[in-house]
């Protein structure tokens, strides 16, 4: 069982500054050519957030197209830069949204359950989870004690000590840990909106972020704000489950790398894939 992650594509139109910048479009299809060539092959794909850079109807119809060739299903996610009215509308077909207020619903993907938590506050960069949000996640988990549960969220609920990143950070994050506390089923905490890797213990279970397709975040720890943007290779997260008792998560680069060394069992070979090598 994989469940695969990417997150923040920022999918903008062609010859927009947007798109100048963080490509997102061009990198999500290499980022779907990947997934689809994955041995073996994730079984669901989630999204976290920030699927499209203005939330404008054209850019989730670019969104749509892109993710079509896509060989398993896919779970939508809104982030900060998100609309939920377009990507509703544009995404009629992906019934698990709910037809009004916030998107937030659950998949049973196997073994586990998914719940998918909507942190938008429309034209804020922060997230927030009120206390309708955290009662609707309370009674999900409450419905379903026994099932290993992974929690997915756009915003992370935990600060990072990137300071402009955490100045646009989850209100409400307490409270998420509060009802996490009561429900030992949580297996993990899956986010984006930093744009780059990060993991954090968080009360009984991992919380942890998937770097952008798009574009990362410079590592920066000063105690100043400001950021910047950096060309580190884009890539996606498999969270992999065999049957033992908890996810292993692997990073997954998307470039292609023309050759390798690889190691069959009995001498080392240069190949252009594993796969290639050892089958
Ligand atoms: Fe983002």
């Amino acid at each position: 069982m994989i469940i695969a992650q990417i997150s923040d594509m920022h999918v903008a139109e062609p010859d927009t500054p947007h798109d100048s910048v963080f490509a997102g479009a061009a990198s999500l299809s290499q980022a779907v050519s990947h997934l689809n060539r994955l041995d073996p092959r994730p079984d669901v794909l989630v999204a976290t957030g920030d699927l499209v850079a203005c939330g404008t109807e054209a850019e989730y119809r670019l969104l749509r197209a892109l993710l079509a060739p896509l060989e398993m299903p896919v779970y939508l996610l809104p982030g900060n830069h998100d609309d939920r009215d377009a990507l509703r509308s544009v995404f009629p077909d992906h019934d698990y949204l709910p037809g009004g207020g916030f998107l937030h619903y659950t998949v049973e993907a196997g073994p586990f359950r998914l719940i998918m938590l909507d942190t938008l506050v429309p034209g804020e960069e922060h997230g927030e989870l009120c206390a309708e949000r955290l009662a609707w996640l309370d009674a999900r988990l409450a419905e379903a004690p026994d099932r290993a549960t992974v929690v997915c969220l756009h915003h992370p609920p935990f600060r990072t000590g990137m300071r402009t990143m955490d100045g646009m950070a989850l209100i409400g994050a307490d409270g998420f840990g509060d009802v996490v506390d009561r429900h030992n089923q949580v297996e993990r905490i899956l986010s984006g909106h930093l744009h780059r890797p990060v993991t954090r213990r968080f009360r009984h279970t991992v919380a942890q972020t998937c770097p952008s397709i798009a574009v990362q975040l410079e590592l920066d720890l000063r105690p100043q704000e400001g950021v910047g943007l950096t060309k580190e290779p884009i890539l996606c997260l498999l969270h992999y489950w065999d049957g033992d008792d908890g996810l292993v998560t692997h990073t997954s680069y998307i470039e292609d790398y023309e050759t390798r060394t690889v190691f069959d069992g009995k001498e080392w070979k240069i190949a252009d894939n594993l796969w290639e090598a050892t089958s």
